[in-house]
Formats: structure tokens, sequence, C-alpha cells
């Protein structure tokens, strides 16, 4: 029997359930599929959502893969698995202890699901993106990085928050890694279509980047306990229903550059159109020349983390 869409999640902490939880919510797909260490934990995180689901209807089943090889036929796999970002840790000091959990799933998932669609969560997220594609073996158009929907809804959620108005008509834009060189874009946000800058003053707009740069730490500094969930969670449910509705949507994603904004082999966030087959086109926005700085700043930065990886043998053997 055909198996219906199924989706794979590698890590079901925090950010990975509530990827499950939203999915199952919304009835995106027939099956979802958690992968984590703590199976018993998994398993009944497993049962509540499959009974939530059932609580609105929904006919998404949630169940649990006791190993990698159980993650068999998945038409998307997301993966949130690693060291979560600690209080006083930055996303890079995660660097090397994530490539190596990266390398492992991304390895399973290209034997067991060597069709999926990859989306990559962890963190840092740029370089995490990379690894997958070099050790998944996935044409780069299979394999995308969540981060720049995250970025341009915290961005929105700080604009609203600083005029009192418009929530739900404000488009942010964020581009480049998910780091704290990242490149959010006022010239290209606006609320209800009227541009930022007729809204807000110049020092405001200002306080509203730093802000978002900083959107994740913030959330750390406060909980204490890890990393923020809902808002990564959501983010990443929504690249999983535009490539199974395959909507065709322009979502800010990270993914590998071949020649576009003049960068290769190089993963960074910028505009895509997601649909069945992953990343189905790169939009290459016009940047002024201070954009194009902060852009070649945040691109540098995640060159420095693949430089450090390289210069580790992190790709040798392969
Ligand atoms: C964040 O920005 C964890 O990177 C994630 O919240």
């Amino acid at each position: 029997m055909n198996h219906g869409k199924r989706v794979g999640i590698v890590g079901a902490g925090f950010v990975g359930s509530t990827v499950a939880y939203s999915l199952a919510m919304q009835g995106a797909c027939h099956e979802i599929i958690l992968r984590d260490n703590k199976i018993e934990i998994a398993k009944s995180k497993a049962l509540d959502m499959s009974q939530a689901a059932s609580a609105v209807r929904s006919h998404t089943v949630v169940s649990v893969a006791e190993d990698m090889s159980e993650l068999t036929n998945c038409d998307v796999v997301v993966v949130t698995a690693g060291s979560p970002r600690l209080l006083g840790m930055s996303r890079d000091d995660l660097l090397m202890i994530n490539a190596k959990i990266t390398k492992e799933v991304l390895r399973d998932i290209a034997k067991y699901s060597p069709d999926a669609i990859v989306i990559m969560v962890s963190n840092p997220l740029d370089a995490m993106t990379y690894v997958a594609i070099k050790e998944s073996g996935f044409d780069r158009s299979r394999v995308l990085g969540m981060a720049g929907i995250l970025d341009s809804s915290r961005m929105a959620s700080f604009i609203q928050e600083k005029l009192g108005y418009g929530g739900g008509q404000i488009r942010a834009s964020v581009m480049g890694g998910h780091g704290d060189d990242m490149v959010p874009l006022p010239r290209y946000s606006t609320v209800a279509g009227v541009p930022l800058t007729d809204v807000l003053t110049h020092a405001e707009i200002d306080e509203i980047v730093q802000r978002t740069r900083q959107g994740g730490a913030e959330i750390v500094a406060h909980l204490q306990t890890g990393s923020a969930y809902y808002a990564p969670g959501k983010s990443t449910a929504i690249m999983v229903d535009a490539i199974l509705k395959d909507t065709k949507q322009i979502h800010p994603c990270a993914v590998l550059l071949d020649g576009e904004y003049g960068y290769s082999n190089v993963v960074s966030g910028v505009p895509i159109m997601i649909g069945a087959n992953g990343c189905e086109k790169i939009i290459e926005v016009t940047l002024n020349d201070v954009e194009k700085k902060m852009f070649k700043k945040s691109v540098d930065s995640v060159q420095s983390l693949i430089d450090t990886l390289n210069e580790n043998n992190f790709f040798e053997g392969n």
C-alpha cells in the first residue's frame, strides 16, 4: 500500500517535538516518525501527540523509530539533533560536537530515506547545512537550512512591539547566516505594504535590527534551560508544509550558493522558492553597497566555520 506522506524528525527535544506537534495539528502529513536516543520519552511524546491529533480530527499518526534504520522512505526529514545552545554558548561553540552528529545522521538518512528532502535545524545552522549536503551526497536543492523564516518572524514581532499596531501585516526580511552577523533588511520590510522607514525612525529601526540579531540569545538568557523552540519549531513546520503541498512560495532559507550573490561552496540564507523538489529557485535580491558589505561579513563568518572543519580534516575519508 502507498504509505502516504511521511515526515521523519531526528531529535525529539523541544524543537523537534514542536515541529511534530505543529504538523500533527495541521494534518500536514499521514505519518510523523520521531527518532531520538531517549526512546521511552519519544514514545510518550508520540502517543500524546497522536491523541492530540485525534482531538482535532487530524489524520496524522505520530510514531517512533527505535533506530535510524526504521526511518525509511520519508518524504521530508527534519534534523534537530545535536547539543543545544546553552547559556553563555555561542552557536559557533557547538560546531565540532554537532558536525559529528550531523555526519552520522545524514549518512543514515541517505541510506534509509534516499529520496527525502532534508531540513537542517541544528546549530550552527549554516555550517551544519553545509555538512549535511556534503555527507548526504544529495543535490543542494534537497538540503535546506531553517533560519530565515525564524529570524524574519522575530524581526516582524519586534516591529509590531515597537509600533503597537500592524500585527499580521508585517513583512520583515532577513538574509545571511543564522548568526550574530545575520542581515536584517529594513529596506525590504513593510507594514501592510508601507515601508518601515515611513513608520519608524532610523534609531528605532537600528534597535530592531540589533534585537533581531540577538533574538535567539535573548530567549536563551531568560529560559536558562536551552534555546527557543516555539518559533523555531513553527518556522520549520512552515518549510515542511511548503514542500509537502508544493506551494512554490518564497521563504528565506539557508542553501548552498553556487555563484548566486557572487559566492560559491558556502551556505547562506537567501530567499528561495520552496516546492516538492525542495529549493526550486534561488531569488537574487538587489542589495545596496551597505547591505552587500553586511552580507559579505555574514558569509565570511560561515566560511570561517567551514574552514575550521576543513582544518580539522572533518571531511577526510568521505
Ligand atoms: C534560535 O535562534 C536555536 O538558533 C535557534 O533560537
